[in-house]
């Protein structure tokens, strides 16, 4: 593989598109950065293009931008870690998945987290396109914000996204218990024909 550096952490084939090359999860967001409602329904829009088992589209998602009650309702329930730098970004969006049919122990679909998490993908290829970056984590309270915004048993709060521009010293910041470290496509190749 040509290796060529990309920002301050990433060596890459020159071949990668922008988006796999410089994509990464900031830890600082531009607080003067607003989004506006239209990138909203944009973001929503291609997360809910990607694709799902059957076309089940096991999705939803929770969306405040900062400064709007959503918001404000869902930093109550970030945990000590993603508080530290996820409040600052432009959205925090939940992200839901449909676990059970309604009523019964039924599974919904086998495959609801893979989907939610490819509609998650999709959301954030979208926006990188349009100058932003998504931290996803999980440091948050699942229980408290499917109480807080009456989430039924069916469906679960999954993960959430902090989404924003990322500040230029975002680059080169490291967060405790992240990594940026990536296993080599031979290593994570099972099995190859020649
Ligand atoms: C399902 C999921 C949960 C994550 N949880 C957290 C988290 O709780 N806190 C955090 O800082 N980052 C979290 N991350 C971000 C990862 O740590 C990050 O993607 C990984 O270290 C690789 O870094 P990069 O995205 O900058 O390439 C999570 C990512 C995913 C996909």
């Amino acid at each position: 593989m040509i290796a060529t550096r990309l920002g301050r952490f990433v060596t890459t084939s020159p071949a990668l598109t922008s988006f796999a090359a410089r994509r990464f999860s900031p830890l600082q967001f531009d607080p003067e950065h607003v989004a506006s409602n239209d990138e909203v329904d944009v973001l929503l829009e291609a997360a809910g293009r990607a694709p799902s088992a059957g076309n089940s589209q096991p999705w939803a998602f929770i969306v405040g931008k900062r400064g709007d009650g959503v918001h404000a309702k869902l930093v109550r329930h970030l945990s000590r870690s993603s508080s530290a730098w996820a409040p600052g970004a432009s959205m925090l969006v939940a992200n839901l998945s449909q676990r059970f049919v309604e009523d019964t122990e039924m599974d919904y679909s086998e495959f609801a987290h893979y989907d939610l998490g490819q509609a998650v993908a999709h959301l954030t290829f979208q926006a990188h396109a349009m100058g932003m970056s998504v931290h996803q984590f999980r440091a948050f309270d699942q229980d408290a914000v499917a109480r807080e915004f009456s989430v039924p048993s069916h469906w679960e709060v999954t993960t959430m996204a902090a989404i924003g521009v990322p500040t230029a010293e975002a680059w080169s910041m490291t967060g405790a218990g992240t990594s940026r470290e990536r296993r080599s496509p031979t290593q994570i190749t099972w099995a190859r024909g020649s």
